[in-house]
Formats: structure tokens, C-alpha cells, sequence
């Protein structure tokens, strides 16, 4: 296959949800469709089931899951699919935020009775900042939920997205019958069996004809007139380049468990969604398909076994064909490296290929070379941008509990910040190490993955800080900049690529500083 086709076909894709939404179920029925899994069931879920904040053997398990379920990738109708898994939990939003600057879409899932909930409404915002084109999955049809119209509106409102249903609901919960599908002009019958024949649907050109009447009832045909001819008057008309640009979003409805509207969600999917796109590095845009092969490090995984410490980075290529035992620039380092195993992920499998393409997701072994954002070239400089840090929710002092493993516990730090477990801050007055996280669950996980993995103990102390900020200014010789300096040094702190950071204390005491010091500029992510 020619190179500009190996690109055209590929898929790579995010789906993101609220936790319970239906993220697992539906990656696992779009799997079967691939025939890339047998049964359902395969897919193991990888959220951390409530209340496991302190059980390490769940957060262990955890780990081991997402190795397998990262990437999972499969064919379907000559389309390459890969879909890049993004962890529902809160604590882990930041993955998750890491994860999305490497697809080219996403499919985001709202449970038909909860409706849009609150990591969704984050997942989202992240999404809508940087265009990402965006299809939603209404799930759970086969439950009583809200009404499809309601949804809708809660869609445009709650996610500030402007969308248009390409599939309508006949009914729900005890009473649905079914899907039209506006896309494809058919309707798909609901039987609640999911083994039903899936491609079991009947053509419906024209919605005035009596065979709608006799296929659903009279009164369900009714409704779905009445609907449709509301939805036509109410919504735009889909618009693939508005789609693309990510200022349209259609909507599908269905049931994931029951492999309802599934198979329309992919068929619309795989037709309209944008193959590998082009990326912005600092020094220029690079095109997939560029003669040269260049790749982002976007997430970084321990190894399983603590005896080993090696990682497995995942690179997305951005552009030309990764080629095995080929030498590449690691730009940061700038230093050739060569791999001689790696790997591209099928399913749940991991196995060594020769080449990938762009949009493709390759697994490198890493003995801690790399760094999540770092950049492999054929040797030109270029490094990749939109792999931000945001400002921690919480934070806290990270002390050393055994004064013989200092050394270990310092590698441990610098090894875990990394992989982007937490960031890491150095008080610039004192030097003491502070560690910002997402959320409370990652202190247990540093703690423990320090103990088992580096022999190092660490204990916490609590710090008042409400936000990290990062520092820009025009001037560092001026008055007022060494003013702020001088007043706010015990607040001040280097993140780990020495970026100034200003710690407040509290949102008052942040606006009272951005008032008083108003030419330096205080941001919210490190990437400014
Ligand atoms: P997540 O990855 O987004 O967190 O959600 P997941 O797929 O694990 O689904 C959460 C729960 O919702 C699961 O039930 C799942 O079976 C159920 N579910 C998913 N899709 C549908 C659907 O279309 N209809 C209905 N009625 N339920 C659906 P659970 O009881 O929490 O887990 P399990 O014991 O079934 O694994």
C-alpha cells in the first residue's frame, strides 16, 4: 500500500466519559466489530472501583491494566483504528488531559439518565480549546433517562457544543423500539437481544410511507415524525467540514451493552472522522505526510516488575515511518538512539512490528531516557507542543524518612515526575521539595512505588496552597519584577524544567498579587 493511503486509513481516536458512563462497554463493542476481540467481556475495565484510594493491591492492578488497554488497535473495513484510552477517574484527569493531544478526534459518551456530568464537562473544554472534532454517544437507551431534545439542549448548554442528532430514539427505556438513523436513512429495530444480527436494519427513504406505521406502531411513527421534523427545523444540517474544524458535533443515540447503534456510530465514525493531522512544533507545523519520520512521547508507563526499572514510552508518529533498529534524535538530549523491539498494539496484544505510520502509537523500552512531550526526529529540531502541565489541585511537602536512601529516594522523585505521576516543585528559599498533584490517590501511589520500586521512604507534611502559577515577564531587571521577587520569595518556587512558579496561598491573596504586580503575567498551565 502506498504511503499517503497507509495515512488516509488510519483512525486514531479518544473516547472520553464521566466514570460509569459506558467508556469500557462501548471501547469493547467497537472491538468486536474489529473482530478483534471474540466475547464480550474481554475488555477488562480499568477504573478504580470506589473507595480504593488506600488499597495498593487495586492500584497495582490498575497499572497493569493500562499497560494493556493504552492503545488498542484494530481494523475495520480497511480502516486502521486505534483508540487511545483515557482514564475516566478524577486523579488521573491530567493522563487523560496528556493523552488528548494525541488523537485526531473523539468520541465523548453521556449516560442518557445522568446526562452531562462534571469530568465530562472538563474532558470537553479540554477538547473544544484545541478543536478537536467531537461525536457524542448518548448510552444506556434501554434505560429511563431524560428526554432526547432536553439532552441535546443539555449538550449545547453544559458543553457549549453546537450539535445535530444524525441518529433519533424511538422511545426509551421500557418502551424503546429503536433508532432512525438520519445519517443513513434507516431504522434499527430494538430487541434487546445482543446478538442480534446487527446489520438487521430496514431502509426508511421516505418517513410518510405506512411501512414506518407498520414497522413501530402508529403512534411511535407519529412521535418520530414529529421529532425528526423538530430536530430538522431546530438543528443544522451536518456539515463534515464544520465537524472537522470542531465547530459541529453530531449526535448518536444508543446502547452500548446491548450493541445498539453501535455499529451506526462506527460506519459514520470511520467515514467522517479526519485521518492522522498535522501537528505545531515550536519551530514549524509538520505534515503526516513528510518524507521524514518524527514522533511525540505523550505517556510513559513503569515497567510491571520493580526489580526492572525500565518503561515502556508510547510515541505517537506525527509524521513519515517509524522503522525499527533505525537511529532517531532524541531532540531534548540531542543524542541518537536506536530500538530494536518496538511495539505496536493490537487489542489487548503488544507485539514488535518493523514500521508505523503516522497516527500510529508505538511502544519504545526506555531506561529513562525519556520524558513525557519529548520529541524523536531523523534529526531535525523540532519539539512538539501541547503537552502542558496545569496547575495541581493539591500539594504537599515530601520529606525524606530514611536519611541512608536519600539517593534513591531523589532518582525515584525525578523518575516518577516523568512518567507524570505529579509535579514536582523546589521552594527557591529553602530548597524544600514540594509535590502537586491531581488528586489525593497519587501521594499513596508515589509513596508506595518509591518503597517498592527505589527502596526509598517518604512521609508528607502538610502546605497551604491553593494554586500554582506560572511566571512570565517582559523584564527581569525591572523594579516591579524584582520587587515581586524579593516580597513573594517564600512563595516561589522552580518546576522541574526551572520555570519560575508562584505558589498563592489562596485565591485572594493570588488576585491581590496579579493587582499589585501588573506587568507580569501569572498563567495557569506551564505552556504559555
Ligand atoms: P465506564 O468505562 O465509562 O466507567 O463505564 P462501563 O463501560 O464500565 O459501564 C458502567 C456500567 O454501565 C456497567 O455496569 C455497564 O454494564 C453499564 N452499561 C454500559 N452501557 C450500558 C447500556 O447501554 N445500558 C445499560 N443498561 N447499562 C450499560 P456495572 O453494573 O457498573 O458493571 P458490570 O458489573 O456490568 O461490569
Amino acid at each position: 500500500m502506498k504511503f499517503e493511503d497507509e495515512i488516509k486509513r488510519r483512525r486514531t481516536f479518544g473516547i472520553i466519559s464521566h466514570p460509569d458512563a459506558g467508556k469500557t462497554t462501548l471501547t469493547e463493542k467497537l472491538l468486536l466489530f474489529g473482530g478483534a476481540i471474540q466475547e464480550a467481556g474481554a475488555v477488562k475495565s480499568n477504573k478504580i472501583k470506589k473507595g480504593a484510594t488506600s488499597d495498593f493491591m487495586e492500584i497495582e492492578r490498575q497499572r497493569g491494566i493500562s499497560v494493556a488497554t493504552s492503545v488498542l488497535g484494530f481494523e475495520y473495513k480497511d480502516k486502521k483504528i486505534n483508540i487511545l484510552d483515557t482514564p475516566g477517574h478524577k486523579d488521573f484527569a491530567e493522563d487523560t488531559f496528556r493523552t488528548l493531544t494525541a488523537v485526531d478526534s473523539v468520541i465523548v459518551v453521556v449516560d442518557v439518565a445522568k446526562g452531562v456530568e462534571e469530568q465530562t464537562e472538563k474532558l470537553v473544554e479540554v477538547c473544544r480549546m484545541r478543536n478537536i472534532p467531537m461525536i457524542v454517544f448518548i448510552n444506556k437507551l434501554d434505560r429511563e433517562g431524560k428526554d432526547g431534545f432536553e439532552l441535546l439542549d443539555e449538550i449545547e448548554q453544559k458543553l457549549h457544543l453546537k450539535v445535530t442528532p444524525l441518529s433519533y430514539p424511538i422511545g426509551m427505556g421500557y418502551d424503546f423500539k429503536g433508532i432512525y438513523n438520519i445519517y443513513e436513512q434507516n431504522v434499527n429495530l430494538f430487541t434487546g437481544d445482543p446478538k442480534k444480527d446487527i446489520e438487521d436494519t430496514v431502509e426508511v427513504k421516505d418517513l410518510n410511507t405506512k411501512e414506518l406505521d407498520e414497522l413501530i406502531g402508529d403512534t411511535a411513527a407519529e412521535t418520530l415524525r414529529e421529532d425528526l421534523e423538530l430536530a430538522e427545523g431546530v438543528y443544522p444540517q451536518f456539515d463534515k467540514e464544520e465537524y472537522l474544524k470542531g465547530e459541529l458535533q453530531p449526535v448518536f443515540f444508543g446502547s452500548a451493552l446491548h450493541n445498539f447503534g453501535v455499529r451506526e456510530l462506527l460506519d459514520c465514525f470511520i467515514d467522517i472522522a479526519p485521518p492522522p493531522q498535522p501537528k505545531e512544533g515550536e519551530e514549524r507545523e509538520v505534515k503526516p505526510n513528510e518524507d521524514k519520520f518524527t514522533g511525540f512521547v505523550f505517556k510513559i508507563h513503569a515497567n510491571m516488575d520493580p526489580k526492572h526499572r525500565d518503561r515502556l514510552a508510547f510515541v505517537k508518529v506525527v509524521s513519515g515511518k517509524f522503522e525499527r533498529n533505525k537511529p532517531y534524535k532524541h531532540v531534548r538530549l540531542s543524542k541518537n538512539l536506536k530500538f530494536s523491539s518496538p511495539s505496536a498494539f493490537f487489542a489487548e496484544k503488544k507485539q514488535i512490528v518493523d514500521e508505523m505510520f503516522p497516527g500510529d502509537i508505538v511502544g519504545l523500552h526506555d531506561t529513562g531516557n525519556f520524558k513525557i512531550g519529548d520529541t524523536l526526529t531523523e534529526g531535525e529540531i523540532i519539539n512538539y507542543k501541547g503537552t502542558p502541565s496545569f496547575s495541581p489541585e493539591h500539594f504537599r511537602y515530601i520529606n525524606n524518612a530514611d536519611p541512608m536512601k536519600s539517593k534513591q529516594l531523589y532518582k525515584g522523585i525525578e523518575q516518577l515526575m516523568d512518567e507524570g505521576v505529579a509535579q514536582l516543585f523546589t521552594l527557591e528559599l529553602n530548597n524544600r521539595k514540594i509535590i502537586g498533584t491531581v488528586g489525593a490517590l497519587q501521594y499513596e501511589v508515589i509513596q508506595y512505588r518509591l518503597e517498592h520500586e527505589y527502596g526509598a521512604k517518604c512521609s508528607y507534611e502538610n502546605i497551604n496552597v491553593h494554586k500554582a502559577c506560572w511566571i512570565e515577564t517582559d523584564n527581569e531587571k525591572s523594579e516591579e519584577f524584582q520587587d515581586f521577587k524579593r516580597v513573594k520569595s517564600k512563595f516561589l518556587a522552580k518546576d522541574k524544567h526551572d520555570q519560575l512558579v508562584f505558589l498563592a496561598d489562596s485565591p485572594f491573596s493570588l488576585q491581590m498579587t496579579q493587582q499589585k504586580y501588573p506587568s507580569i503575567k501569572f498563567h495557569f498551565t506551564s505552556e504559555f
